[in-house]
């Protein structure tokens, strides 16, 4: 659509304004976005509800493919919902405001040409003449003999005459067809102990007050900081990146000694990839990432004044999360940082200073091989932790989509709930996730190839990445002999 209407203003500019194609866009999403919001909070907080929806999709689609626009003429009930959304939360409370261009008569009171107009349709959408229990939301008012009625009644949510919302169509098939595919494909829920916000929050836009639902313990400025340094490095320097950095590097962690890189803290990796501003460009102000980094690396090399025995198990792993659940991106990321930073200090023709003594990149290389060889079984409960590599690797992964039969082998529904039946089976996978690196071994080097074990048998996305990262390194950097 944006293209479209980008190349009409380039043959007709004057009726295809800045103004009116951003009118269309900016009303074109974020209404119909938060409309589907509203109705996601209406059937959390309406289980009965959710459950007609969806009896009434698994009827009339199934679950063998996803629910199109032309299901939706066939799913009165979803309309129905779609329908009591739009009356009990409309985006737009109050209309735009329009302007009477002749003096006119409105129930019984003079307007003067000239007047602004404002339309409060949140009060009329639910006025008890007009709707019983207005409060209440309650779908089957639109349905009659399972048929969804033409609404009498005034619903005003895309205005009325002739400066209506020309994108209501549209909208409404938006909407329902966004929220159908939600329903047919997920099992919602909040978390425990939580509740939805139904306040409406104050704005133009009707916005249904979310919280936060990435829940990150360190706090988010070190995730400012490590997307100002990729931003630095990805815009190729650009200075507001750096002078960003600089401005607020102290307050974003820049100072803290941090000893782990996982999910939650990007402290480290932010450090390294700044440090190599100073290493390969001497850019100011970046110093103090290199001596972080050095920190951060010397605290793993054996042999240097400030090695800590405590982070390796006695096997030879890394054991940052002191042996805690998904110890294994401690040692992903680990791996992946002293590999980066060989090569930053490589290509400087420097080392790591550590106290007293220099690390050189081959002896970080080397620490890394290590690390990899470990993970994929050169260890002492002789498991590689990558599934499908060696003869010896876990079999019941902490993995919905591996420990369930695919859909091929069981076309039913499997609900929420019924997947705890095969998380507890005891058995081995069905479907063998292959080369996807688990949780790994406890501080001790033991490993429990149990799905109930999640801290060691989950495979997670923070574990897999940055091993992807060492092992093209060493399929193609390490072997040109440059270490
Ligand atoms: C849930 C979805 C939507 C809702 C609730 C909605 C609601 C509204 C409302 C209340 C107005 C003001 C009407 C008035 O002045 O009285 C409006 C105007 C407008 N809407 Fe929508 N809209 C939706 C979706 C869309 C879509 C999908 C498009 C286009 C892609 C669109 C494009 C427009 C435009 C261009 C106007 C300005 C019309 C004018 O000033 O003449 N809307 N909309």
């Amino acid at each position: 659509m944006d293209e479209s209407s980008l190349s009409l203003q380039e043959t007709n500019p004057e009726e295809y304004t800045d103004a009116m194609i951003q009118g269309i866009v900016m009303g074109g999403t974020d209404t119909s976005t938060l409309t589907t919001e509203w109705a996601m909070a209406l059937l959390l907080q309406h289980p009965e509800a959710m459950q007609k929806a969806r009896a009434e999709i698994d009827a009339h689609v199934g679950t063998a493919r996803l629910v199109e626009e032309s299901d939706i003429a066939n799913l009165p009930y979803l309309q129905c919902v779609v329908k009591e959304t739009f009356r009990l939360f409309p985006v737009g409370p109050i209309l735009p405001a329009h302007e009477a261009m002749e003096d006119c008569t409105v129930g019984g009171f003079h307007v003067p040409r000239g007047t602004m107009v404002l339309v409060n349709i949140w009060a009329i959408q639910r006025d008890p003449k007009v709707w019983d229990a207005p409060d209440e939301f309650r779908p089957e008012r639109f349905l009659v003999g399972g048929a969804v009625t033409t609404v009498t009644a005034p619903i005003l949510t895309f205005g009325s005459g002739r400066r209506r919302c020309p994108g209501e169509n549209l909208g409404v098939r938006l909407v329902s067809v966004a929220l159908a595919a939600l329903v047919q494909c997920f099992e919602w829920d909040v978390s425990e102990g939580c509740a939805i916000d139904m306040a409406e929050g104050a704005a133009w836009l009707h916005r249904l007050r979310c919280y936060p639902f990435y829940c990150s313990y360190s706090g988010y400025q070190d995730e400012l900081l490590w997307a100002a340094a990729w931003l630095h490095r990805a815009s190729r320097g650009n200075g507001t990146f750096l002078s960003y950095v600089r401005a607020n590097g102290l307050q974003l962690g820049a100072g803290d000694d941090d000893f782990s890189f996982s999910w939650d803290d990007k402290r480290a990796g932010a450090k390294v990839l700044l440090a190599r501003g100073f290493l390969r460009r001497r850019l100011a102000g970046l110093e103090l990432y290199k001596a972080h980094s050095d920190s951060y690396i010397c605290a793993l090399v054996p042999g240097t004044a400030t090695f800590q025995p405590s982070q390796y198990t006695p096997g030879g792993l890394i054991s940052r999360g002191g042996g805690g659940g998904s110890g294994m991106q401690y040692v992903t990321t680990a791996t992946f940082l002293l590999l980066a930073y060989a090569k930053y200090l490589r290509s400087s023709g420097t080392c790591a200073v550590c106290g007293g003594r220099d690390v050189a990149p081959a002896e970080l290389v080397a620490l890394a091989k290590r690390q990899v060889d470990y993970v994929l079984g050169k260890n002492p409960a002789a498991t590689s932790y990558m599934v499908g590599f060696g003869a010896r690797f876990p079999r019941r992964l902490h993995h919905r989509g591996a420990s369930m039969p695919s859909v091929r082998a069981h076309p039913a529904r499997i609900g929420c709930d019924q997947g705890f039946a095969y998380l507890h089976s005891g058995e081995d996978d069905p479907n063998v996730l292959v080369g996807a690196v688990v949780g790994g071994p406890d501080a001790r080097d033991g490993f429990v190839d149990d799905r109930d074990s999640y801290g060691q048998t989950e495979p997670a996305t923070y574990i897999n990445a940055p091993l992807v990262g060492a092992l093209a390194f060493f399929a193609g950097t390490a072997k040109q002999g440059k270490y």
